[in-house]
């Protein structure tokens, strides 16, 4: 199974957590439906922590909570395909899930099993309670094997949070996505530190692999599990771009049943998604010249980099049709102003070209003057643009 653009689907955590039943799964399938998600790309409906019983049966399988799942999951799994979605589930590279639920170590190839016999098309695998005589890739690659051996296309999505090096070792696995950070929270506070923390990342994000900067709080508006504070319109917008750009699987947080235009405006902008799924799939790089010095001048241990975060990144991607993506998100408090040269963008005078630039969100034009892209003077805090740039000569 090859896995070529990030997954996108819908995850019960941020918002559900101990809150799931069939009836949650069925409603919330119909909805990315019936609200134009599926036909978006959202494609996966995922089962999180919390679905199983405390104890395997006698012979020794994971048995669904029959008061959640009153018709097993293989019911639940019919619908969703039904729906012409996919189905995904959660287990545990441990001897317990996070939740103290039972984990699949010493029962790897016995759930694996399970799962394709249930239709499972992916697995979110965490990492709490592990055996710590057993290394961390290795425990991946215990899972790693059985589901390529189970029959059924599983896609198989690492969440060990970036911990113990995993950005290393994780495609010896056979993972489709790894978890390159720590647990998301629905506040301004959270989208600013794992968005700056995965800039030094990008190097491992590559087709057949992404890194998974946790599901999306899009639309949580402080409500459910993860909902703390919020976020302002913008920072989702924000938060939305930025995952696109850098490359993120985009797994919907939020309670898909009710959510309103906003909400639907920003998770169903066809432009930022291309950008995200846009099959090239390349290495984005940082283009204003401040912020990539301190991102070069970074410390072998990364500390310098962390004491010195970014405060307004260019982040430019180069698409397969030959455009740029270009995004600039304003971390800061403050307002800033943002100006990069196209020869940064490899487009030197001498090539005779320049850009066309069109803003995602609000269709804003932009040319280069005198070789230079000004992005946004006294450009807003926590506000970001992401631009689509076309190639074009200079006349
Ligand atoms: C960990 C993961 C979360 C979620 C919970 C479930 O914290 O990182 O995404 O799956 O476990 O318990």
């Amino acid at each position: 199974m090859i896995v070529n653009r990030p997954p996108m689907g819908w995850n019960t955590w941020n918002t559900f957590e101990a809150n799931i039943n069939e009836q949650l799964i069925i409603e919330s399938a119909d909805k990315m439906v019936e609200t134009g998600l599926r036909d978006a790309g959202y494609e996966y409906i995922v089962i999180d922590d919390m679905w199983s019983l405390k104890e395997r049966d006698k012979d020794g399988r994971l048995v669904p909570d029959p008061q959640k799942f009153p018709h097993g999951m293989k019911y639940v799994a019919d619908y969703i395909h039904s729906k012409g979605l996919k189905f995904g589930i959660y287990s545990c590279a441990g001897y317990a899930t996070c939740a103290g639920y039972p984990g699949s170590y010493e029962y790897e190839w016995l759930d694996a099993k399970t799962f394709a016999e249930w239709g499972v098309d992916f697995l979110k695998y965490d990492f709490c309670f592990h055996n710590f005589n057993v290394s961390a890739d290795v425990l991946y690659k215990r899972m790693g094997i059985a589901l390529a051996n189970c029959g059924r296309d599983i896609l198989f999505s690492a969440c060990s949070w970036g911990s113990e090096h995993t950005r290393v070792w994780v495609k010896q696995t056979g993972a489709h996505m790894w978890r390159s950070t720590y647990d998301i929270k629905d506040s301004w506070a959270s989208i600013k530190s794992l968005g700056q923390s995965q800039l030094e990342f990008q190097e491992y994000n590559a087709q057949g692999c992404f890194n998974d900067m946790d599901m999306l709080v899009v639309g949580m508006k402080g409500e459910g599990f993860v909902g703390l504070t919020g976020c302002s319109f913008e920072e989702y917008k924000f938060h939305f771009s930025l995952w696109s750009l850098l490359g993120s699987p985009l797994m919907i947080g939020c309670d898909i049943r009710n959510m309103d235009d906003e909400t639907k405006t920003i998770l169903m902008n066809k432009d930022v998604i291309e950008i995200n799924q846009d099959i090239g799939a390349r290495q984005p790089f940082i283009v204003n010249s401040r912020e990539n010095k301190v991102r070069q001048n970074r410390g072998p241990d990364d500390s310098f980099f962390e004491n010195t975060p970014l405060d307004c990144p260019v982040i430019a991607k180069f698409l397969d049709n030959g455009d740029i993506a270009i995004g600039v998100f304003n971390f800061s408090d403050g307002k800033q102003t943002v100006e990069v040269t196209l020869d940064a963008l490899g487009l030197p005078k001498i090539s005779g070209k320049t850009l066309k630039l069109t803003e995602l969100w609000t269709g804003e034009e932009v040319n280069a003057v005198n070789r230079m892209l000004f992005l946004g003077n006294t450009f807003e805090h926590h506000s970001c643009k992401l631009y689509r740039a076309r190639v074009v000569d200079e006349l």
